[in-house]
């Protein structure tokens, strides 16, 4: 099973969703000068207490009852692991949590980044209520995109709607070609 990052991230911010969360952050940093990509995802979801959270990174936790197994997190401490970087995650009951992740870029075991558009569009899918922050930055650039500030734009329709959606998607990922070429 051969995940890219894109993919990995949204089983992190699905948590966030799951956990109640009203504004979700999602911040990916891409530095070719350190050999670094650095993810982070903070949510100001409903937490975890102590014993849940030192639980949390080993593959044998999950809230779920139809599954035995929780992957997420602890699927991305595992390729943090395996591809040289770092990952953290703090997290406060009634206030939050955010996981701090790095991989180095350029290890062979690295995924690829995946679509962060469609990650972004399935993540708002997921509940037009949550608010999103997602921002991609370079070394030199930073793509800033805010679903409130479309929410605001498109009154009176529906964020859900198919075309707004599709639009996100594209917007998102224009925007971090634009970050990578230099041209925002
Ligand atoms: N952002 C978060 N806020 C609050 N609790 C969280 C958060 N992320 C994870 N958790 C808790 O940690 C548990 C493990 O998460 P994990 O993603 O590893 O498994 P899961 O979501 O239960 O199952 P799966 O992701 O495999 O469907 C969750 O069930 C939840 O209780
Ligand atoms: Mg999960």
């Amino acid at each position: 099973m051969m995940e890219d990052l894109a993919m990995q991230l949204l089983e992190l911010i699905m948590n966030s969703i799951h956990a109640d969360s009203s504004f979700i952050e999602i911040s990916i940093k891409e530095s070719v000068s350190r050999n670094e990509i650095q993810f982070i995802v903070r949510d100001n979801g409903k937490g975890m207490d102590d014993e849940t959270l030192k639980k949390v990174t080993s593959p044998f936790l999950t809230s779920r009852t139809t599954r035995k197994v929780g992957l997420g997190v602890a699927f991305m401490k595992g390729l943090t692991e395996q591809c040289n970087g770092t990952f953290s995650i703090k997290s406060k009951v009634n206030s939050g949590t955010v996981i701090v992740a790095t991989v180095e870029r350029n290890h062979w075991d690295t995924p690829t980044m995946g679509n962060l558009g469609e990650m972004m569009m399935c993540s708002i899918q997921a509940n037009e209520k949550i608010d999103f922050l997602f921002i991609y930055q370079t070394d030199l650039q930073k793509f800033v995109f805010e679903s409130k500030e479309v929410k605001e734009k498109i009154e009176g329709v529906s964020i859900l709607e198919p075309d707004i959606l599709l639009w996100v998607k594209e917007y998102i990922n224009q925007g971090i070609q634009l970050a990578k070429e230099n041209r925002v």
